[in-house]
C-alpha cells in the first residue's frame, strides 16, 4: 500500500516561490515542499538578469510602476502593480538578510538596465541571480527543524474534499508521484499552495528547464479554478543559437549593458522598429526579430557586445562568457548568434493579492499564478519580485487562519487495480514532440486564426488518445506531465482565439491591431468535469 503523509502547510515546487513561502511559514506550522526534481529543475535557478526595485534615490516607485504598466499593454492591475512595486525593497532586504549577496558598486547595489525599464533598477549576483538566491533560500530551509524538503515528488493532482461527499469545496492536499519507487502518494494538508512554476515547455524551443511543464496551471483547472491571460507566453528575443547548446539564455542585461542586435550582414536594424530599439520591451524586440529572420531567411540574428572592455563583460557576464566559449564563441570579440525562445507564461491560476485561487484553502504563487501584475506583457525582472511578493502575501494569510484546525478525514488511496503497464512509451515520446511543434510553428509570435484552428483540430486528436492511455495504463511521469501539457496547450489555443485583437504577446495577423477599448482578461472557469480524483478515469 503507498504511504499517506500529513503536513499543516502543502507547497507543491521548490523554486523561489515556494522556498519563500516555506521560510515565511515555518516558524508557525510543519511545511512540506515538494519537488519534482532537485532545486536545479526550477526556472528560478537559471534566471540570470536579476530581480527589479527600486532602491536608488533617483529612480521611484512611480515610474516602476508605469513601465509595468506600459509593458503590460493596458491589461495590468493598476492596485497589484502597485502593492508590487512598493513590497519590492521589503522583499530584497529580506533576501539579503537571509544571505542573498547582490552586486554592489561603492557600497550601492549595482543596478543593471534592461527591455522596458526607465530607469537602472535591476539588481543582481553578476549574470547569475537566480542561482544565488535558491542556493541561499535552500540552505536556509535544509536548516529549518519544520521543513521537509522532499525532492522526486511529482504532484499529479490536487484533492478537492467536495469530491469525498459530504464535506464543502476545499483543497485537501494531492495525489504524487514517488518517482523513486513509482507509487502514488497521498499528501494530506489543510493549506495547498501551488508554486510549481511556468508552462514554456508547451513550445519546442524555450529557454526553460524541463520542469516547465504547466503542471500547476492543469492541476489547478482540473480542480475547477479559473484559468486566466494564457494567450500570452512571453517569448525571449535572446537565446544561444547552436546545435548543441539546448536552451541556453543570453540576458536581455547584455543589451541593457549595450550589446546592439544585428542582421547577418552586420546591419544593426532595431531603430528600424522602435525608438528605444535595443531596450523596447520583449514582445516588441522578439516580434521584430522573427520578422527580420523570415523576411531573410536567416537561421538567426547576432547580438554583439564585443564593442565593450573584455575586462568588464567577464565581470558582468562571467556565466554566459563562459558557456559561448564552451561552444567557441569569444563574446569579447565576436557577435553571438541568437534566436527568440518561449520564455515565461504570463497567464495562470486567477489569484488575489494573498494568491488565493477559487477552490478554497488552495494558493497559487509565482510564474504558475495570474495575479495582474504583468498583463499582456512582463517587464523583465519583475517575475522573481513577483515570486517574492506573493510567497510573503499568501504566508502571511495562511498564518492568521493556522489557529482555526480543521480534521481532515483520512483521503482514499490511489487506484491503480484496473490499469496495466504500457509497452508503448514511444507514442508518448512521439505525443509531446509532435504538440511541442505544432504549438511552436502555429501558436507562436505570430499567430493567424486559421494557425490557431489547425492546432486546436491537432489538440482534440491528441486528447482522445491521452485519456485513453491515462484510463487504461499505468502512470509515468511522462505521460503526466504530456496531459498537463496538453490541458495548458488547449487553454492557450481557446484564450488566443478568444482575443480578437493584437495586444502584448499576442500577434494576430488577422487582427493586427490593439482596440481603442481595453479587451478584458480572458479567462476560463475550471474544468471540474475533468476532474478525475482516482484512477482509473471514466
Ligand atoms: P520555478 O522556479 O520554475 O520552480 C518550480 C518548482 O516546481 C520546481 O521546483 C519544480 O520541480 C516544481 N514542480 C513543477 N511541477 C511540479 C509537480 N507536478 N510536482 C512537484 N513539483 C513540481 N525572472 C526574473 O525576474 N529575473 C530574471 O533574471 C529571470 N531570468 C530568467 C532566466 C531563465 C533562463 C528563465 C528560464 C527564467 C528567468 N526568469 C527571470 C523568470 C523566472 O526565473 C521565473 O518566472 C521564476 O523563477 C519562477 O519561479 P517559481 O518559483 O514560480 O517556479
Ligand atoms: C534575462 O536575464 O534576460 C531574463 C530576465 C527576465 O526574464 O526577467
Amino acid at each position: 500500500m503507498a504511504q499517506r503523509f500529513s503536513t499543516d502547510v502543502l507547497i507543491i515546487g521548490g523554486g523561489a516561490a515556494g522556498l519563500s513561502a516555506a521560510l515565511q511559514l515555518a516558524e508557525y506550522a510543519r511545511v512540506t515542499v515538494l519537488c519534482k526534481g532537485d532545486i536545479t529543475t526550477g526556472s528560478s535557478h537559471w534566471a540570470q538578469g536579476g530581480v527589479a526595485a527600486v532602491t536608488a534615490p533617483e529612480d521611484s516607485f512611480a515610474a516602476h510602476v508605469q513601465d509595468t504598466l506600459d509593458a503590460g499593454a493596458g491589461l495590468c492591475d493598476r492596485r497589484i502593480v502597485e502593492m508590487t512595486v512598493e513590497s519590492a525593497p521589503a522583499a530584497i532586504a529580506r533576501l539579503a538578510q537571509l544571505g542573498v549577496d547582490f552586486d554592489r558598486e561603492e557600497n550601492e547595489f549595482h543596478l543593471t538596465r534592461e527591455g522596458g525599464h526607465s530607469a537602472r533598477r535591476v539588481l543582481h549576483v553578476a549574470d547569475a541571480t537566480g542561482k544565488a538566491i535558491t542556493e541561499t533560500l535552500t540552505s536556509r530551509v535544509l536548516d529549518h527543524p519544520n521543513i521537509e524538503l522532499i525532492n522526486d515528488r511529482l504532484a499529479i493532482d490536487l484533492i478537492n474534499l467536495s469530491k469525498l461527499g459530504r464535506y464543502p469545496s476545499r483543497c485537501a492536499g494531492a495525489y504524487v508521484l514517488n518517482r523513486s519507487t513509482g507509487h502514488v502518494e497521498v499528501f494530506q494538508a489543510p493549506f495547498v499552495v501551488l508554486a510549481t512554476g511556468g508552462a514554456s515547455k508547451v513550445y519546442l524551443y524555450t529557454s526553460n528547464p524541463d520542469s516547465s511543464t504547466g503542471d500547476g496551471i492543469a492541476m489547478a483547472w482540473r480542480a475547477g479554478c479559473r484559468i486566466a491571460n494564457m494567450e500570452f507566453n512571453q517569448f525571449h528575443p535572446t537565446c544561444l543559437y547552436h546545435p548543441h547548446a539546448g536552451s541556453y539564455l543570453i540576458s536581455e542585461a547584455v543589451r541593457g549593458e549595450g550589446g546592439v542586435l544585428k542582421l547577418p550582414d552586420g546591419e544593426r536594424f532595431m531603430p528600424r522598429f522602435d525608438e528605444r530599439a535595443e531596450l523596447a520591451p520583449r514582445d516588441v524586440v522578439a516580434r521584430a526579430i522573427d520578422h527580420e529572420m523570415r523576411r531573410l531567411g536567416a537561421d538567426c540574428v547576432q547580438l554583439d557586445i564585443s564593442h565593450r572592455r573584455a575586462e568588464f563583460i567577464r565581470a558582468h557576464f562571467p556565466n554566459i562568457a563562459e558557456r559561448c566559449m564552451a561552444f567557441g564563441i569569444d563574446i569579447t570579440r565576436e557577435a553571438i548568434p541568437v534566436v527568440p525562445a518561449a520564455h515565461y507564461t504570463c497567464g495562470g491560476v486567477l489569484v488575489d493579492r494573498f494568491g488565493r485561487t477559487d477552490l478554497p484553502n488552495l494558493y497559487a504563487i509565482g510564474e504558475v499564478s495570474y495575479t495582474g501584475l504583468h498583463g499582456a506583457n512582463r517587464l523583465a525582472s519583475n517575475s522573481l519580485l513577483e515570486c517574492l511578493v506573493f510567497a510573503y502575501n499568501a504566508a502571511q494569510k495562511i498564518k492568521s487562519q493556522l489557529d482555526r484546525p480543521f480534521d481532515l478525514p483520512n483521503l482514499p488511496h490511489w487506484d491503480e487495480s484496473q490499469v496495466t503497464d504500457s509497452d508503448e512509451s514511444v507514442v508518448i515520446a512521439h505525443n509531446w514532440d509532435e504538440l511541442r511543434r505544432f504549438m511552436w510553428d502555429y501558436v507562436g509570435i505570430v499567430r493567424t486564426n486559421k494557425r490557431l484552428q489547425r492546432a486546436q483540430h491537432r489538440i482534440d486528436l491528441l486528447k482522445q488518445e491521452i485519456n485513453e492511455y491515462y484510463a487504461n495504463y499505468r502512470i509515468s511521469d511522462d505521460l503526466i506531465e504530456l496531459r498537463n501539457l496538453l490541458h495548458v496547450a488547449e487553454l492557450i489555443v481557446r484564450s488566443a482565439l478568444k482575443r480578437t485583437e493584437s495586444r502584448g504577446l499576442h500577434f494576430n495577423l488577422d487582427y493586427p491591431h490593439t482596440r481603442n477599448q481595453v479587451e478584458d482578461t480572458i479567462m476560463f472557469p475550471g474544468s471540474i468535469d475533468h476532474f478525475d480524483m482516482l484512477k482509473p478515469t471514466a
